[in-house]
């Protein structure tokens, strides 16, 4: 269990929306720690950066670089935040070499290093459940596309790697993720800064009839927090990591229409998907009952605080 300031800490795709802040937190809390980001900055944006006193390498984890931009460190913990996060790339063997071969590579290094990992999962493992209940982390999985599928493969080879060698291995497995740090991931962020950015324009809110299908939204602050917990899991696993509380979309723009002092009208419009999910839930029983975590954000209480935060660093 890492409980004392961790001497040296790699961070892939650092310089992503999640990654970022999670450096910096990192940095905050652990000041005397060296902390490498590797990052191939195809979906990155070096501005999240602002402040970050460590080293970043430019790579791509998917390719033998990653071993010699890492030889001369020692690593006690890991968090693997890269991935493809534009869930409509349909080329298959390109998201599986770069997320499920990146991880088997990050995953090796942290055997040489016997290093702690915390890396990235998602809550797209679920697949298409309509019913409304809360996801637990071991319900059935269903990936419908292949990044979801790229996502399961990573967990599965967690788990084997895992069991095979000892190493500590811990997911976090994200919902809406929503914060400070998104804007680069253009149409892939979230539906909140989506929603945000028309009604900054001056344009109503467009939702699929009748913005009554929920989400669970988790703010950023509480994403960072959990996953930097997820390194003292007793033992190898995969948490989930939501706010535990679905909210509909028609709750999100009455929110963002009170932080925003605004009044717009919601456009509806036809959902154009045969499938489409009504619902997601994260239960949120194991991270609390092993790690003692609580998220701390409201969706008002995040969204105020987020569109604070956009107004004033306009990013
Ligand atoms: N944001 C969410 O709501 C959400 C939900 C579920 C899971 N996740 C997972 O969380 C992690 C972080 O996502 P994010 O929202 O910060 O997205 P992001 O796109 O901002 O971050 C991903 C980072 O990984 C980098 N990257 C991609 N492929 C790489 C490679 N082969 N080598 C090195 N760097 C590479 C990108 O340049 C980017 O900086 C991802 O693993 C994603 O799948 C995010």
């Amino acid at each position: 269990m890492i409980k004392d300031e961790p001497k040296e800490i790699l961070i892939t795709g650092g310089a992503g929306f999640i990654g970022s802040n999670l450096a910096l937190e990192l940095q905050n809390r652990y000041p005397k720690s060296n902390i490498l980001i590797l990052d191939d900055f195809s979906s990155a944006n070096f501005k999240n950066l602002k402040g970050f006193k460590g080293i970043v390498y430019s790579c791509d984890v998917s390719t033998d670089e990653v071993f010699f931009k890492t030889e001369d460190w020692n690593f006690d913990l890991i968090f693997h935040m890269a991935s493809i996060t534009d869930t409509t790339v349909e080329d298959q063997e390109y998201m599986m070499r770069k997320n499920v071969d990146g991880f088997k590579n990050i995953l090796e290094i942290a055997f040489e290093n016997e290093a702690t990992v915390v890396y990235a999962s998602s809550a797209s493992v679920y697949g298409i459940v309509n019913e409304e209940i809360p996801l637990k982390e071991d319900r059935e999985k269903s990936p419908e596309n292949i990044y979801a599928f790229s996502k399961y493969i990573m967990d599965n080879l967690a788990e084997k790697t895992a069991k095979e060698t000892g190493l500590k291995i811990v997911g976090v497995r994200y919902f809406n993720v929503y914060g400070l740090g998104e804007a680069h991931k253009g149409k892939f962020a979230s539906m909140i800064y989506q929603l945000y950015k028309q009604m900054k324009e001056g344009k109503n809110p467009r939702l699929f009839k009748w913005g009554e299908q929920k989400r669970d939204f988790v703010y950023i602050r509480d994403v960072v927090d959990a996953t930097i917990l997820a390194k003292d899991a007793p033992i190898s696993t995969v948490y989930n990591v939501g706010s535990g509380k679905a909210r509909s979309f028609n709750d999100v723009v009455r929110i963002l229409n009170e932080a925003l002092g605004t009044d717009y009208e919601v456009e509806y419009f036809d959902c154009p998907y045969d499938f489409y999910q009504v619902f997601t839930e994260a239960d949120m029983s194991k991270i609390k009952k092993d790690l003692g975590f609580v998220p701390k954000y409201s969706l008002e209480r995040g969204i105020r605080e987020y569109v604070s935060l956009l107004e004033k660093y306009q990013r």
